[in-house]
């Protein structure tokens, strides 16, 4: 039997995945393949672009979109970059995969405002406070089971923005739904807990950050911000949320 036959772009792409990473030249065709076969991928993505604000409030001041520099993290083939672009000023993409960067890199060939770039999503290769506004969809699942790799993931995410920036991010677990825990609400922390660190056969992790966490764990990390849940997602496990930096917290303060 021919390698991959019989199987949908979804198995086949989940397979590769699981196998060899993203960094191989099938994963993105497969990847935007099965995206496209998958009417509650389309919807969970549609739910996150319509959550992305069409203004931001930086230094006292509305800003368009439009004259706004955004950072699209862990790019992959690009559906969040393809749905905003016509809509914001400029799109740092970035992925650490070869693969994903030489794909999403030639599709947005065409368009002056997207930049592609190789990098890793714990240590962008962007200043400090120099963009608007950073979208990333589907990399939590992508973090390793490591505390360490978790909080710099968030402070990354958030160390770029200018004050008033806002970071859109998916895949938070919903502590409104908290679904993980329903049955057990006794054990509520702990089966959080569990969930966390347990690693599934896909490599796929779930149950990284809740969403009631989010702003103290900031806070600890040096960042005073908002955190708001998408009113979509109320009863759903996972959440898209909208972090706001409010100020960067002095060394001695924290
Ligand atoms: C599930 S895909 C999401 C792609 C895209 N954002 C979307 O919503 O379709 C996750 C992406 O994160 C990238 N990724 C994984 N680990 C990364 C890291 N440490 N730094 C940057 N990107 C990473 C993968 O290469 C992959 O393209």
């Amino acid at each position: 039997m021919v390698k991959g036959e019989g199987e949908n772009p979804f198995q086949r792409v989940s397979k590769t995945i699981r196998t060899s990473g993203y960094d191989s030249p099938e994963v993105p065709p497969d990847y935007d393949m099965a995206m496209e076969l998958d009417p509650d991928w389309q919807r969970d993505i549609k739910d996150f672009v319509d959550f992305i604000p069409e203004s931001v409030d930086i230094a006292g001041e509305t800003k368009s979109l439009k004259d706004c520099t955004v950072l699209d993290v862990g790019v992959g083939t690009g559906a969040i970059t393809a749905a905003i672009k016509d809509r914001v000023g400029r799109i740092i993409a970035i992925d650490k995969a070869k693969a994903m960067v030489d794909y999403a890199g030639k599709k947005f060939a065409a368009d002056a405002n997207v930049e592609v770039v190789r990098g890793d999503f714990t240590a962008l290769p962007i200043e400090d406070g120099s963009v608007e506004m950073v979208v990333s969809a589907g990399t939590i699942f992508e973090l390793p089971p490591d505390e360490e790799q978790e909080d710099k993931f968030l402070s990354e995410l958030v160390r770029v923005l200018k004050p008033g920036g806002v970071v859109i991010l998916n895949g938070v677990s919903n502590a409104e739904a908290d679904c993980i825990t329903r049955q057990f609400p006794q054990r509520r922390k702990e089966n959080f807990e569990a969930a966390k660190h347990h690693k599934p056969a896909t490599g796929r992790r779930n149950y990284v950050f809740l969403s009631s966490e989010l702003a103290g764990k900031l806070e600890k990390l040096g960042y005073r911000c908002q955190v708001e849940t998408s009113s979509k997602q109320e009863n759903k496990p996972l959440c898209d949320v909208k972090i706001t930096l409010l100020e960067k917290i002095k060394e001695n303060e924290i």
